[in-house]
């Protein structure tokens, strides 16, 4: 048989089996396809991590997207259990969104399904599997299931030498007596890394004095809360989540909740042998961080812990020249302590998934969001299919911060502006796994 017959012959097959086979993937191909199965990432020589991933890697592939052109992505999910992915950021319909609470169907084991959608707001958002781990820290944001998804503006991309996407991470999860000091159980982690690598492995990031090198920062952890810095220069910060500052502005620290983006351009202008990585001492020697070498400067990494002003979202807002209109929605945030060694719940507004009440929002209405965290802890809050726009920060206006994750401090309140303009069901919830699993969810919904 010729090359020629062969490809007749496979040509053929491939027709009929897409005209006979009602469940297999239509002839059209994807742009993209991500396979959920088994992945084994080497941190270090002495550090394989094994659990679930995206192509067999962690993090997945980069999905680059252009604002506006309609998108089709194959999941296969390999697995034994159902699973979902959710695109996190982008305004688009529940029906493909990524959440099975909004109405989204999952990827049965062994099944294949397509999302099909028109990407927008452009900017830094990422991709994350949606299912609730519980206790069981196999599954959901413990696993390696997340990825960069990236969102290119119609025009004006901006003006940088290299772009990197990196995530920050933790590995080998484990139930552990949190620091909440009554002993009530969270997630402890036993490895750390920026993307697939910890510090002092694999080859480092190589620049050039000179160069402008853009830095898409996510934080991909499940639980922590982290700051990072890079001995030597500083962090031109030029977005939030994705959306662009009105300016960037200059920080020696970052500080990033669970799921929140930060897009932040570095002049390089320090020669030498660099560490970016987290400001705990422990986290960082224990992998999470990575090596910057100029060219011409190979040498021993250098560290230096950055003083550690408390960060504060308004140094990036503008004083706002009106308050802000819209009808009140308030918040609440509370916990209830479960007892030693057990898990504790979480309510909003005095209910906790699956017993909350919906948040009932009218459309093209302006809502006056109102965080208000009556606990000892930390929430990085997230809204589905929105942005937001912050308005208060304990009390002090701002204006011109556009996100969908915001950290709420212990006791504090954080006071935003949302538009209700994108119709359909909406997850609320703590982008903290387990309080997210443990209560602290809720469904905004259009009447
Ligand atoms: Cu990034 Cu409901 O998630
Ligand atoms: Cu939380």
């Amino acid at each position: 048989m010729t090359r020629r017959d062969l490809l007749r012959v496979l040509g053929a097959g491939a027709v009929c089996g897409s005209g006979s086979f009602g469940q297999t993937p239509p002839a059209e191909a994807a742009d993209y396809t991500l396979q959920i199965g088994p992945v084994s990432i080497e941190l270090s020589p002495k550090r394989t991590v094994k659990t679930m991933g995206y192509n067999g890697i962690a993090p997945g592939p980069l999905i680059r997207l252009r604002e506006g052109k309609p998108v089709t992505i194959e999941v296969h999910n390999t697995t034994n259990e159902p699973e979902i992915v959710h695109w996190h950021g982008l305004h688009i319909p529940s029906e493909v969104d990524g959440s099975m609470e909004e109405g989204t169907p999952m990827v049965p084991p062994g099944a294949t399904r397509r999302y099909t959608f028109t990407p927008a707001p452009s900017g830094t958002r990422w991709y994350h599997t949606h299912v609730s781990a519980g206790r069981n820290l196999k599954k959901g944001l413990y696993t390696g299931q997340f990825g960069f998804l990236y969102v290119e503006p119609r025009e004006n991309p901006g003006a940088y030498d290299q772009e990197l996407f990196l995530a920050l991470r933790e590995w080998d999860p484990y139930m552990s007596t949190g620091d909440g000091g009554e002993g009530s159980m969270d997630a402890g982690w036993k490895a750390f890394s920026i993307n697939d690598r910890a510090l002092g492995f694999g080859e480092p990031i190589r620049v050039r004095q000179g160069q402008r090198v853009l830095l898409r920062i996510l934080n991909a952890s499940a639980t922590v809360l982290r700051r990072i810095a890079f001995a030597g220069h500083s962090f031109n910060v030029v977005a939030l989540d994705g959306n662009l500052l009105r300016a960037p502005l200059s920080v020696k620290a970052l500080e990033l909740g669970p799921a929140e983006r930060v897009d932040a351009l570095v002049e390089m202008n320090n020669p030498g042998c660099w560490i970016l990585g987290a400001t705990s001492d422990h986290d960082r020697l224990a992998g999470m961080g990575m090596v910057f070498e100029y060219a011409g400067k190979p040498g021993e990494p250098q560290w230096t812990t950055p003083d550690s002003a408390p960060w504060d979202y308004r140094i990036f807002g503008q004083t706002p020249t009106a308050s802000p209109v819209g009808e009140p929605l308030p918040l609440v945030f509370r916990k209830i302590f479960a007892g030693t060694h057990w898990v504790d719940k979480w309510s909003i507004n005095g209910k906790s998934w699956p017993k909350a009440d919906p948040i009932r929002v009218h459309a093209n209405t302006r809502y006056h969001l109102i965080f208000d965290n009556q606990s000892d802890e930390a929430h990085p809050v997230h809204l589905h299919r929105h942005t937001f726009e912050l308005t208060k920060i304990e009390g002090v206006p701002t204006s011109g911060i556009y996100k969908d994750v915001v950290v709420v401090p212990p006791r504090k309140q954080i006071e935003a502006t949302l538009v209700a303009n994108n119709p359909g069901p909406t997850l609320f919830h703590c982008h903290q796994q387990m309080h997210m699993d443990f209560g602290f969810m809720a469904l905004l919904e259009y009447v």
